[in-house]
């Protein structure tokens, strides 16, 4: 599929997605959304994809919100959808077998937050701006802003993000737990290359079940920690077990890949 609104890249098994609308600080239009989420899927079941990292063009933005001038004239009906599809788009990549790094490269507001917090890591640039603006729009966070906020900052942070729609920098994101690193701009892409080779060089099985059971922390009526007795017991018949164990008992390194 060609894409109009994303540039992608394959460097070191590491897929770069990249939001492609600079002079629009890469605002998020349902077709870009569309179009990172087919990139997503596709690449769970590419074997020469081994993670990936989520950046926006230029310097100044990763993603400045929702296209503000596509959904201004939106009914009920539509807003709904839309907020409905852009859950998906989160879900697919939080809920993904193959881990998605954001390397925020500017502004991450509204949707642009919200896109960041759906990744599993986020790496920002100290130029990195956040926040949860829509409250001077009129409404709420849309794709998830209000759940993965509270999720990780914490309840009393959150709403006072989501209240005051007020942006912090990079150094307060750092400190509240909302990004992993902070970087100079210019080694944004090769500090996330960095940590995203360290991560697809361990199991890739054993990377997925740390995915599925962080993420039922937050399920309810989901019990994590039978999910981690269950995908536990269930790696004890995988070959990156036989792999990971034999090469530490042999004193070798794994090769999980292999
Ligand atoms: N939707 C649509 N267009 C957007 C946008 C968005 N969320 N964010 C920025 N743009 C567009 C601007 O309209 C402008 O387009 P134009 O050059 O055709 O007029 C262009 O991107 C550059 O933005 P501009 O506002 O001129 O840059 P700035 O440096 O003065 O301000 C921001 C940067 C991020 C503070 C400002 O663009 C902004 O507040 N954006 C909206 C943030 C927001 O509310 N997001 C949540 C949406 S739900």
């Amino acid at each position: 599929m060609a894409y109009n609104n994303i540039l992608t890249s394959l460097e070191d098994n590491i897929l770069i997605i990249q939001i492609n609308r600079e002079s629009k600080l890469n605002a998020l239009t349902l077709e870009t959304l569309k179009e990172i989420k087919h990139v997503v899927d596709e690449a769970q079941s590419d074997l020469d994809v081994h993670g990936m990292i989520l950046t926006g063009t230029g310097e100044k933005a990763f993603a400045a919100g929702a296209d503000i001038s596509e959904f201004v004239h939106f009914n009920i009906e539509q807003a709904t959808r839309m907020s409905a599809d852009g859950h998906d788009v989160m879900n697919a990549i939080e809920n993904g077998t193959k881990v998605v790094l954001a390397a925020v490269n500017g502004f991450a507001l509204g949707g642009g937050c919200e896109l960041a917090m759906a990744c599993h890591l986020r790496i920002a640039s100290s130029n990195a701006k956040f926040g949860q603006p829509e409250v001077n729009l009129g409404v709420p966070p849309g794709y998830g802003g209000t759940q993965r906020l509270v999720q990780l900052v914490g309840k009393g942070k959150a709403l006072e993000l989501l209240l005051t729609g007020d942006a912090i920098d990079a150094q307060t994101a750092l400190s509240l737990g909302l990004v992993n690193k902070v970087v100079d701009q210019a080694e944004l892409i090769e500090e996330s290359k960095k940590m995203m080779s360290k991560i697809i060089g361990k199991s890739p099985s054993a990377v997925n079940k740390v995915i599925k059971c962080v993420n039922d922390y937050f399920r309810p009526n989901v019990n994590g920690m039978q999910r981690e007795i269950y995908e536990f017991g269930e790696a004890f018949e995988s070959a990156d077990f036989k792999e990971g164990t034999d090469a530490f008992l042999n004193k070798r390194k794994p090769s999980f890949r292999d």
